[in-house]
């Protein structure tokens, strides 16, 4: 099918939304022309039509109803862009289904139903595009699929949230708490009300598994990753990053073993060391390191939400769709699935930093070094600090090369003593 007018239905009219309308009512004399199309934003769906908007659009284009765009044998594109997994789902399969286009920039819903998605995307004709899934502005799902198409990823690694990147920035450069920034961040808006999704790594999880499937043709589901996040960090573990060469950042982790092909996605706070690039990406910003075995290592920096680089996204996502719809539908190549399976937590290694609120009393030391010997965790370094405690100090060790299953298995040890107080801090050393 090729044709000179393409009519856009926009669900959700929100923040993403209202950029995607916006910008391409301001940028549509060049998109037009690259393209030789006319872009109709036909039809936009709301839940709540009194609502004030930021664009303006005549009346008789709103509806209450997403699915009535979605089946609307006119609309040839239908962007998702509610949020949720219910009704996002219902739309989203109805489109897809009627042989449309679908942009989304909706990582829960393709975490959640990507598979079934792709189907249905596969059966009945249509596209299913999700750029803006994951790091707002940054093109990472085009590099992956179609820049970096010539290799195989044996690292991927990224700064994925904006929020914990910004309340890490902060606490770093102001010297405040995690709560202190926290509570600022949610008064500025970077920080949801429920804060949870973020700063436990959730997020960062989503966005991950959306990454490895694309690079590695599998779907990793975030209960079968290693999560962690951000609450527990304190200026204690900002000093010893800043006096060792290092930054903290929350990263996503993907890795892959070439030879057996296992994949393994982990989530966590991890000692930069200050000359990598992603270490001095700061604030909201995303920062994403993608090692492949042609190209070597690349890097790709930039805002990872938010109205405007979110609404960058969507509408490359939209350019792609009009481009195909304009060459006969044809399909894009296809997402080679594989069958990875999970490296062992024995075959992820790594240096491992470890924060221990201590009692302050003799003897201590000789402990904590019995515990971490029985599991074969040898110490490099070992660091005494006051701590915020009463009656305790900060212990801060640092681990030669170890490995996953002997580092928890050392925390559970350590747990038990009674000279150790409170939960143990892990960061990983990062040694790529
Ligand atoms: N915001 C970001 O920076 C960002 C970045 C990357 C990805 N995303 C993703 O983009 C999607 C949209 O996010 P957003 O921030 O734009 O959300 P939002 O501001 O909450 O907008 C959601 C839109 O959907 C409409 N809606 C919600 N529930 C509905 C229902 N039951 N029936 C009909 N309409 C309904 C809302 O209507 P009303 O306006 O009438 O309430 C609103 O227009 C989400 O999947 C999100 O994860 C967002």
């Amino acid at each position: 099918m090729s044709t000179s007018t393409i009519n856009i239905g926009i669900c959700g009219l929100g923040t993403v939304g209202q950029g995607v309308w916006k910008h391409i009512e301001s940028n549509r004399a060049a998109l037009e022309s690259r393209l030789g199309v006319t872009l109709n934003l036909a039809r936009a769906s709301v839940r709540d039509l009194t609502k004030k908007r930021s664009v303006r659009i005549a009346a008789s284009k709103f509806t209450t109803d997403p699915l009535s765009i979605a089946t609307d044998p006119s609309i040839h594109i239908v962007c998702e862009l509610i949020g949720g997994v219910t009704l996002a789902r219902e739309v989203t399969l109805a489109a897809l289904k009627a042989g449309k286009t679908v942009v989304s920039a909706n990582k829960a819903l393709l975490c959640k139903h990507g598979p079934e998605l792709f189907a249905a995307a596969r059966k009945h004709g249509g596209h299913f595009f999700f750029e803006a899934s994951v790091a707002g502005g940054i093109p990472i799902i085009k590099a992956l699929r179609e820049g970096l198409v010539a290799n195989r990823f044996k690292l991927i690694y990224g700064i994925l949230n904006g929020t914990c990147n910004y309340i890490l920035t902060r606490m770093e450069r102001e010297g405040l708490s995690y709560q202190a920034i926290l509570a600022e961040a949610k008064v500025l808006g970077y920080a949801e009300a429920d804060e949870s999704l973020d700063v436990e790594g959730w997020d960062t999880a989503h966005k991950a598994s959306i990454l490895a499937f694309l690079a590695h043709g599998t779907w990793v589901p975030v209960e079968k990753m290693l999560v962690e996040g951000i609450t527990q960090i304190t200026q204690a573990d900002l000093a010893f990053a800043r006096e060792n060469g290092y930054a903290i950042k929350l990263l996503a982790v993907i890795t892959r073993e070439i030879d057996t092909g296992e994949v393994f996605v982990r989530v966590h706070p991890t000692l930069v060391p200050k000359t990598k690039v992603l270490a001095n990406v700061n604030e909201v910003y995303n920062g994403i390191s993608v090692t492949g075995d042609v190209v070597g290592e690349t890097v790709y920096i930039g805002r990872g939400a938010g109205q405007d680089p979110t609404a960058s996204a969507v509408i490359s996502d939209i350019v792609d769709g009009v481009i195909l719809l304009n060459r006969g539908n044809t399909h894009l190549p296809e997402l080679a699935e594989t069958r990875a399976s999970l490296t062992p937590l024995q075959s992820i290694t790594g240096r491992y930093y470890l924060r221990l609120e201590v009692k302050d009393e003799p003897g201590v030391l000789a402990k904590i070094s019995g515990a971490t010997a029985k599991l074969h965790v040898s110490i490099a370094s070992v660091l005494q600090r006051p701590s915020d405690m009463p009656g305790a100090a900060s212990l801060i060790l640092t681990t030669h090369k170890s490995n996953e299953k002997a580092i928890r298995a050392t925390i559970t040890r350590l747990r038990r003593l009674s000279s150790v107080l409170g939960e143990p801090v892990l960061l990983r050393i990062a040694d790529f």
